[in-house]
């Protein structure tokens, strides 16, 4: 087993290790009270998939396990089922004595968390990361969140969760696609923060290094995060390539998915990035042909001018400047503010 420990406004730990679901009951049973209830969220894929061997884990150790189990997609991150998950826990007599384990991707871990983080004004949760993106990325960290109609993750809180265990098993049964999402993440990290992790997705065969990527993962997210939780300056860096990928899923209306939004994002500001001088076209088609070999997309097909607009609007821009995130070299990222403007000017000449 691989053990990262995080040092935020709460300490917990994240264990990486293949087969973990069967055995999440008795880690539970080391951080949380014995004898509560540990609520588990999670979607009808993930629940068909996974739900008995963790219920089983979890009532093993001595837990009482209520379920409940919502339609998956990321139109499920809403009000509604935020407040039918609400209703569940008043219902299941679930107080602050007991836990939430959320058990599959980023939604239920957005869903599960930020409901962790206002019910009953807060209460401990587990995350149980089936998707290649939530473990790298939606696991960690603490950033929880539903969307509203007008735009994703408006509503959020910041809530560490107590225990993170991840069973890269799970990622066996994934759709490529998903999977992929995960990938995109992975080469974000690369290019932020480590040449020699980029390098090894550029090699391929990751499914075999499967545990030590993640772990990788998590450790640069880890690093950034103890320094900056609030997201108040480094944090920003993790969001490369992520402004643009906002805007993409966005005017897609979602039918481009995250880590695929982010793989264009990445390579839109990496044109821009050439263009504006910051770094050689070679580091861009380095990073075009990592991308592509996983099946990702590297051009977006819609109008980049209504990109620019979206971006506008979007919530992290503060006043006339963007706080863009460039990679100069791989394994550097630099926060460069720039005039909204010059940078929708810009854009508007790359694709
Ligand atoms: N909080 C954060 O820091 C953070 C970071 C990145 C992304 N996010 C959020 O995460 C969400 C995206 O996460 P995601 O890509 O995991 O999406 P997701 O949770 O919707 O999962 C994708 C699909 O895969 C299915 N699935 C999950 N695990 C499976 C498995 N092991 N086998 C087969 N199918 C499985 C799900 O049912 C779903 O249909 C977005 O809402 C995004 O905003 C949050
Ligand atoms: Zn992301």
């Amino acid at each position: 087993m691989r053990t990262v420990c995080v040092h935020a406004s709460v300490t917990y730990h994240i264990l990486i290790e293949k087969g973990s679901l069967s055995q999440s009951g008795p880690y539970a049973a080391q951080v949380f009270r014995p004898g509560s209830k540990a609520a588990i969220v999670t979607d009808d894929t993930v629940a068909s998939l996974y739900l008995e061997t963790v219920k089983r884990s979890f009532e093993a150790a001595g837990f009482t396990v209520p379920v409940f189990i919502f339609p998956h997609g990321e139109d499920s991150k809403s009000r509604e089922v935020l407040f039918q998950l609400y209703d569940f826990l008043i219902e299941q007599e679930v107080t602050r004595s007991d836990f939430l384990v959320a058990l599959g991707g980023g939604v239920v871990g957005d869903l599960a968390g930020f409901a962790a983080a206002t019910y009953l004004r807060g209460i401990p949760f587990m995350q149980i990361p089936t998707t290649f993106l939530a473990a790298v990325d939606s696991s960690v960290g603490g950033k929880t969140a539903i969307n509203i109609p007008a735009g994703k993750n408006l509503i959020g809180a910041f809530h560490q969760p107590s225990l993170v265990v991840c069973d890269t098993e799970t990622f066996r049964t994934l759709p490529p696609e998903t999977f992929a999402d995960g990938v995109a993440e992975t080469i974000k990290y690369g290019l932020i923060a480590s040449k020699s992790l980029f390098e090894e997705m550029e090699q391929g065969h990751i499914e075999e290094k499967i545990d030590d990527i993640v772990t990788q993962c998590v450790s640069i997210k880890r690093d950034i995060v103890e320094q900056d939780e609030q997201d108040k300056g480094l944090r920003m860096i993790l969001n490369y390539g992520h402004t643009l990928g906002h805007a993409i899923e966005k005017v897609t209306n979602h039918s481009v998915t995250h880590g695929h939004g982010v793989a264009m994002g990445m390579l839109l500001i990496a044109r821009l990035g050439e263009k504006m001088g910051f770094h050689s076209p070679e580091l861009t088609q380095r990073m075009e042909r990592c991308i592509a070999s996983y099946g990702l997309p590297t051009h977006y097909d819609g109008s980049v001018a209504e990109l620019g607009e979206s971006v506008l609007h979007d919530k992290k821009r503060s006043g006339s400047i963007i706080r863009l995130i460039v990679v100069k070299n791989i394994g550097e990222a630099e926060i460069c503010p720039l005039d909204v403007d010059k940078f929708i000017e810009q854009l508007s000449e790359v694709q």
